[in-house]
């Protein structure tokens, strides 16, 4: 049996009671979703439960009740919620970096009791006090109180930051688009291709601008070229418009540069007053940051209010997870989903699908928080991975997917399960003639989720009028898995629902692999070389000559093409 220290070695989950029989279970499972939901008229309500404002229907995956209890008997053989209570608790999870995660603190309502300390920091005074500063400075910044140098209203916000630092933002923002401050807009700058910098500069005027400077180790090399070169593309447009002089520059960059990062002696070094730096703990990780001080673009150009919702909306999520019963409990559930596919099912991917346009930028926000998570062949002790681990996220908004690589979820060879994810109210309720479009969009949504469960049968396909080698290729086998999360409306409250349900899904299946979902060191070898390679890219000679063959041919390529 598992312990709740967090250092004990993780059970492996192919020496369990439950693995073995979910194996037996696999090769023995008959049927398809055709006969199951005909001989179980309670299907569809055995598999869907709410958690907060979702409701999620997990009744069209390929399993059976007993499945689901065998999943459940495998997460407590593996020790998933005492795992869960010790994350809650600020117990060193993360043990390759000695850290508590407490992502789940940020979210904690103000005057939680009783209060949470963790290495004998008082974490929900310093939580609220970090919101506390972040939400006057915002709102300083929304009501024209904090103007740029030359006294002018701020009316672009400049978030540059990469992964964790910038993900989170640049999803949230563009998925609550409509409750920005009219006059008052976004923009993100994460790329250290020099393109990135040049367009999100492009058009904008300096004295009207403000930069956020994003990083929780202010060392990402990314976000501090870009800090510079903003930096320098400030002055100098203040210099042209404003005449602004050498002596005026400290003013300038006061005035127009704010930090996030938990590195306040580097932020300092870099020349932003710590005044104007809002900080955040080593207890955070990068990809599990948006809810922190990183949220700072967000909760000035959205508000405070529409952060302090947001917050709201994660922490009903924890809550479900914390204390809704194992069988309802639905990012174990969907967790533990998870592992029946990758394990079991064998799907190599997943993907996600929203029915949102609002949400165009939250499956590439998921790929950091789940590939980044659980993206790692090697446990929390040491010993390697028993199974295959983190399955590969994708996805595109629906309907745009439907007419690129549908056909392959239909009719590939391949299982792809995959989240449908919509909402019952429009954000903008337009209409074509007599027809309500969101009403049309829905009809794809659920037409889809039937077509995959359902398909079509060659008999059905021929009762049509299609003979011959047709029929084959106009047959669909269904028994593709789906899970339909829907909810009444994308409000900051869903979002921030949403975004903590999968932050706990990754969690479960963490604990499963026995994975540190919290650390990412496979990142660091390419930074390492990347830097390393700085001479040769430049066009020392013996540098270059010292390249594997590949490396140093395409090194010389670059050299002889650049124009320039
Ligand atoms: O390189 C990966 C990573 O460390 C992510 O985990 C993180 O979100 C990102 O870089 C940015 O890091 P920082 O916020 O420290 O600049």
């Amino acid at each position: 049996m598992t312990s709740s220290d967090p250092t004990t070695a993780p059970v492996d989950p192919t020496t369990t009671e439950a693995w073995a029989e979910l194996e037996a279970h696999d090769l023995a499972l008959e049927g398809s979703l055709r006969e199951w939901f005909a001989e179980d008229p309670e299907r569809a309500a055995r598999f869907t439960h709410d958690a907060a404002d979702l409701h999620v229907d997990l009744s069209k995956n390929l399993l059976t009740p007993e499945t689901m209890r065998l999943l459940l008997k495998l997460a407590r053989e593996v020790g998933v919620e005492e795992r869960r209570d010790a994350m809650y608790a600020g117990a060193h999870i993360n043990t390759t970096e000695d850290r508590a995660v407490l992502h789940t603190a940020l979210r904690r309502p103000a005057g939680s009791s009783p209060a949470l300390a963790v290495d004998g920091q008082n974490i929900d005074e310093d939580v609220r006090g970090t919101l506390h500063r972040v939400y006057e400075f915002a709102e300083k910044v929304r009501s024209g109180e904090w103007t740029g140098v030359t006294g002018k209203r701020i009316e672009t916000v400049v978030n540059i930051g990469i992964g964790g630092s910038d993900l989170g933002p640049v999803m949230v923002y563009e998925a609550l688009k409509p409750l920005a401050q009219d006059g008052l807009e976004a923009r993100f700058l994460s790329n250290i291709d020099p393109t990135d910098a040049y367009e999100t500069t492009r058009g904008l005027d300096p004295e009207t601008t403000l930069v956020i400077v994003a990083s929780k180790t202010f060392t990402t090399l990314e976000t501090l070229t870009n800090a510079r070169l903003v930096r320098s593309w400030l002055l100098e447009g203040l210099r042209e418009s404003a005449g602004l002089t050498a002596e005026q520059e400290k003013e300038a960059v006061a005035k127009h540069f704010v930090a996030v990062s938990t590195a306040l002696d580097k932020v300092e070094e870099f020349g932003i007053d710590p005044q104007n730096a809002f900080g955040f703990w080593n207890w955070v990780g990068g990809r599990y940051s948006v809810d922190s001080a990183i949220g700072t673009v967000l909760a000035t150009v959205l508000g405070p209010d529409v952060f302090e919702e947001f917050l709201a909306g994660f922490h009903a999520m924890d809550e479900h997870f914390a204390t809704a019963p194992a069988e309802q409990n639905v990012p174990l559930l969907m967790g533990l989903l998870n592992i029946w596919n990758v394990n079991f099912l064998e799907a190599e991917t997943h993907a996600v699908l929203p029915y949102s346009q609002y949400l165009h930028r939250f499956p590439a926000y998921l790929q950091q928080l789940t590939m980044e998570s659980n993206g790692k062949g090697v446990r929390w002790d040491g010993s390697l991975a028993t199974t295959e681990t983190g399955e590969v996220f994708w996805g595109e908004p629906g309907t745009n997917g439907q007419h690129a690589f549908y056909q392959l979820i239909h009719q590939g060879t391949r299982v792809i399960p995959a989240d449908f994810i919509a909402f019952a109210t429009p954000d903008h309720a337009l209409v074509d003639g007599e027809q309500d479009v969101h009403e049309l969009f829905l009809a794809n949504f659920f037409a889809q989720t039937k077509a995959l469960a359902f398909g079509k049968t060659a008999e059905e396909v021929r009762a049509e009028g299609t003979e011959g080698a047709l029929v084959a290729a106009r047959e669909f086998s269904g028994d593709r898995p789906t899970t339909s999360i829907m909810a009444p409306k994308l409000t900051p409250s869903v979002l921030g629902q949403l975004i903590a349900l999968y932050e706990h899904i990754t969690f479960v299946q963490g604990v499963v692999w026995g994975i540190n979902s919290f650390d990412q060191w496979g990142v660091e070898l390419g930074k390492q070389l990347a830097k390393d390679l700085a001479g040769a890219v430049a066009g020392d000679e013996e540098k270059i000559s010292a390249e594997d063959a590949s490396t140093s041919g395409l090194i010389r390529y670059y050299r002889e093409h650049r124009e320039g």
